[in-house]
C-alpha cells in the first residue's frame, strides 16, 4: 500500500482510539491539544488527497447541511415501553407473575438506571451507521442520523460488526448543561427548555444539525434491537457485546441473582440517583436471560420480561413569601416565586420557577399561599401547585407589572407574546444583562466581567452601553469597591483582549433577537464584515442559505435604530475586528449559491470527489430535496430523493451532464 495512504488509514485509528478513550471510557490518554493536532494533521493531509476522504473519516463526522423537514421511519422492531411500578410490593408482584410463568427456574435480573432522556434506535450496517431514528410511537419514528451523529459518543463506525446490529438507547443532556442550552435559546429569544429531557429531546430533533452538534448531547446504549450475529444467551452478555463495540454504557449497571437483590438495588439509588450528573426516574429492572425472556414475551405494550421502577419523585410543601419579577436581556419580564426556605431532596430550596405570566394564572398562585414545588435532579425547582385549602384569608391575586420593577418603564405585552416586557430601552436590568450577554462565553468571552461587576460598572454609570467597555479608564475603576490596581488592570487587559475576537462573536454578543452565534456565522461567512451584515437589504438577508424570514426581519429591524448603528461606528472606532478576511478562490464561480442534492452510485467520480468538485465551484451539496435545491445528481440504485426531486420538478443530472456543468 500508497505509504501516504497507510499512514493516513493509521492517523485516522489513533484517532478514534482517542475519542473512544475521551469520550467513550472517560479516560483520556491525550490533552486536548493534542488531540487537535492529530485532528489537524489529518485534516491538511486529507486536503492533499481530497480522494482519500472516506465517509467514515473522523473529519466527517456530520452532515451539516439542514433539512426542512424530519423523514418518517418505521422500526424494524417495535421500540416497546415497560410497565410501571412504584414500590417494593409490587416488584415483587412482577417477580411472582414472572416466576408463575416460568416456575422452577432461577432468576436473574439485569438492574439498569433508567435514564430521563429520549429513546432512539440506531441502526449500523456492515459496521456503518446508516440511520439513527427517534422512538416515535414505538412502531415509526424520524429519521435523525445527522444530529445523532454529531454526538461524540455514537461510533460512525464499529469494527467487527455482523451485517445488521440495531441498538437502543437513551439520549441525555447532563442536567448541569440545561442552563448553558438556554442562555442559547435565550440568546434567540427563544423559550427555554424546563428541564434536561425537554432540552435533550429538542436538540436531537433540530432540522440543523450544526446547531445539534453545538448542544451538549450524550447518550448511554442499553440494548441490542435486532442483529444478524450469533445468538446471544443472556441480555449481560449483550452489554457485554455492546461495549466490545464501542458503545456507551452506563457504569452502574449491575447483575442481581433474586428479586431480593434487585429490591435492594432499587432502594439503594432512591438518594444516590440524585448525585449523578445526569436525570434518571428510576431504575429498569429486566430477566437476564433471553431464553426466559421469550418464553414470557409481550403485552401489547410492553414486555412482560421487564418493568420499571420509578423513584418516588422528591416534592416539598412550603410557603410562597413573594412573587418577584426578573428582567432579562430583552426586557422579558420573567415572574419567580420567593419561597420559605425548605429541604428538597438535600438541597435547600428558597425560589422557584414560575415560567411566565400564563403560569401564574394557571397556578392561581397568590403571595401566603401555601405550594406544592418539585425538584428534579439538579433541576431550578418549579411550583406544581397550591394547597387552596391553606390560602389565608389576606392572600391577595397577584397582578400582573403594569412596570418595570427596575426602570419603572411602562410594561407592556407585545402583540403574539406570550411574555411581559419592558419597552425602555435604558432599563438599567436589561442593560445590565446585555453586557453579561456582550461579555459571555460565547460572545466576547471576558472571563473577569462576571454579573457582580457588570453591575458595579453600570450602578457607578461607567458603562451605559456596551460600546463603553472599551472607554474605561483605571482611575475610575479603582474606585469600585474590591477592585485594586491589579483587578482593574486585569479587567482592562482582558477588555481590551476581546477587541481581537472573531466578528461573528461580536455580532451575536450585540444580542440581536435569533442571532445564536451558529447565525452569526453564517451571516459574517457570506458578508464578510459587520457593517455589510448592518447594510444588507432583507431580500439580500433572506436569499443567505439558512437564513430565514425571522432572523432576516430581526437584523434589519437591529441596524435600522440609529443607536444601534452608532453603537457599530464606535465599536469600530475603538479598534474592534468588524472584518473578516475574505478568503478569495479566484476565477469566476459557476455554481455560486446553487444547491445540489446527491443521490445513488455515480459511475465514476466517489461521492466525496463530487462534492469537493461542487464546492469547488462555489456550489453546495446539501441532504435533502427541497424547492431551494438547484439540481439532484443521480446515479445507479437512487433512492427516495430522485421521487422528492421529480414530484418538486427539480432538474436532474447524470455524472456526465454534472461534468459538463463543472467544466462550463
Ligand atoms: S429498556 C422493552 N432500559 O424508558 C424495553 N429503557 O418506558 C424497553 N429508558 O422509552 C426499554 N433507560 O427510553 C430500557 N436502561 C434502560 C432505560 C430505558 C431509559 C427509557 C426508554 C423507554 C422508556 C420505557
Amino acid at each position: 500500500m500508497d505509504k501516504f495512504v497507510s499512514e493516513l488509514e493509521r492517523l485516522r485509528q489513533e484517532i478514534r482510539r482517542h475519542d473512544r478513550l475521551y469520550y467513550v471510557d472517560d479516560a483520556p490518554e491525550i490533552s486536548d491539544a493534542e488531540f487537535d493536532k492529530l485532528m489537524r494533521r489529518l485534516e491538511t493531509m486529507e486536503k492533499e488527497r481530497p480522494d482519500l476522504i472516506a465517509p467514515d473519516s473522523p473529519t466527517q463526522r456530520i452532515d451539516w447541511d439542514p433539512a426542512n423537514h424530519l423523514e418518517t421511519v418505521k422500526h424494524i422492531l417495535p421500540l416497546m415501553s415497560l410497565d410501571n411500578s412504584f414500590n417494593e410490593e409490587d416488584l415483587r408482584a412482577f417477580d411472582a407473575r414472572v416466576r408463575k410463568q416460568i416456575p422452577n427456574q432461577e432468576i436473574e435480573y439485569v438492574c439498569e438506571l433508567k435514564i430521563d432522556g429520549f429513546a432512539v434506535s440506531l441502526i449500523y450496517k456492515n459496521g456503518f451507521l446508516t440511520l439513527g431514528a427517534t422512538r416515535g410511537d414505538g412502531q415509526t419514528g424520524e429519521d435523525i442520523t445527522a444530529n445523532l451523529g454529531t454526538i461524540q459518543s455514537v461510533p460512525p463506525r464499529i469494527d467487527d460488526a455482523p451485517e445488521l446490529l440495531e441498538v437502543r438507547g437513551e439520549v441525555y443532556i447532563p442536567t448541569a448543561k440545561l442552563d448553558e442550552v438556554n442562555a442559547q435559546r435565550e440568546a434567540n429569544d427563544e423559550a427555554p427548555f424546563a428541564n434536561p429531557r425537554n432540552a435533550a429531546a429538542g436538540s436531537a430533533r433540530l432540522l440543523d444539525p450544526k446547531i445539534a452538534a453545538s448542544r451538549p448531547l450524550n447518550i448511554f446504549i442499553y440494548s441490542i434491537g435486532k442483529w444478524s450475529g450469533p445468538r446471544l444467551r443472556t441480555h449481560a452478555e449483550a452489554l457485554d457485546e455492546l461495549e466490545r463495540f464501542g458503545f456507551r454504557l452506563n457504569p452502574h449497571t449491575k447483575l442481581r441473582r433474586s428479586i431480593d437483590e434487585a429490591v435492594e438495588y432499587c432502594h439503594e439509588w432512591e438518594k444516590e440517583h440524585l448525585k449523578l450528573p445526569y436525570e434518571t426516574d428510576g431504575v429498569v429492572v429486566k430477566v437476564n436471560s433471553i431464553a426466559q425472556q421469550e418464553e414470557l414475551g409481550a403485552t401489547a405494550k410492553a414486555p412482560r420480561w421487564a418493568i420499571s421502577y420509578k423513584f418516588p419523585s422528591e416534592k416539598a410543601v412550603t410557603k410562597v413569601q413573594e412573587i418577584q419579577i426578573q428582567v432579562g436581556r430583552t426586557g422579558v419580564l420573567t415572574p419567580r416565586a420567593v419561597l420559605e426556605p425548605v429541604e428538597v431532596s438535600g438541597v435547600m430550596v428558597s425560589h422557584a420557577t414560575l415560567h411566565n405570566m400564563d403560569e401564574v394564572e394557571r397556578l392561581g398562585v397568590r403571595v401566603g399561599d401555601t405550594a406544592r414545588i418539585e425538584r428534579a435532579g439538579g433541576v431550578i425547582p418549579r411550583v406544581i401547585g397550591v394547597l387552596i385549602d391553606l390560602r389565608p384569608a389576606d392572600s391577595k391575586p397577584f397582578e400582573p407589572p403594569t412596570s418595570c420593577p427596575v426602570c419603572g418603564g411602562a410594561a407592556v405585552r407585545l402583540p403574539g407574546e406570550a411574555a411581559l416586557r419592558c419597552v425602555n430601552p435604558s432599563c438599567e436590568a436589561q442593560l445590565k444583562r446585555s453586557v453579561e450577554h456582550f461579555a459571555g462565553r460565547p460572545a466576547m468571552n471576558i472571563d473577569t466581567l462576571g454579573p457582580k461587576r457588570i453591575a458595579q460598572l453600570v450602578d457607578a454609570g461607567l458603562v451605559k452601553d456596551v460600546a463603553d467597555l472599551y472607554i474605561l479608564e483605571p482611575k475610575p475603576l479603582t474606585k469600585l469597591e474590591r477592585m485594586g490596581n491589579g483587578t482593574a488592570g486585569n479587567l482592562l487587559h482582558a477588555v481590551q483582549k476581546s477587541k481581537e475576537q472573531d466578528p461573528s462573536r461580536l455580532l451575536h454578543g450585540l444580542g440581536i433577537p435569533f442571532v445564536g452565534l451558529t447565525i452569526a456565522e453564517l451571516l459574517l461567512e457570506e458578508f464578510a464584515s459587520l457593517q455589510a451584515v448592518a447594510a444588507a437589504s432583507m431580500e439580500t438577508l433572506e436569499g443567505v442559505h439558512g437564513i430565514g424570514e425571522k432572523v432576516a426581519a430581526s437584523v434589519v429591524q437591529y441596524f435600522a435604530l440609529p443607536a444601534n448603528r452608532e453603537r457599530i461606528d464606535r465599536l469600530k472606532e475603538y479598534g474592534l475586528t468588524l472584518e473578516r478576511e475574505k478568503e478569495e478562490n479566484g476565477g469566476p464561480q459557476p455554481l455560486e449559491g446553487m444547491a445540489f442534492v446527491m443521490t445513488g452510485e455515480l459511475p465514476s467520480l466517489t461521492r466525496s470527489e463530487a462534492k469537493t468538485r461542487i464546492e469547488e465551484a462555489g456550489g453546495r451539496v446539501t441532504s435533502s430535496v427541497s424547492k431551494k435545491t438547484a439540481y439532484v445528481v443521480v446515479g445507479a440504485n437512487p433512492g427516495s430523493k430522485l421521487a422528492r426531486a421529480e414530484a418538486l420538478d427539480i432538474p436532474i443530472l447524470d455524472e456526465a451532464k454534472l461534468l459538463k456543468l463543472l467544466d462550463a
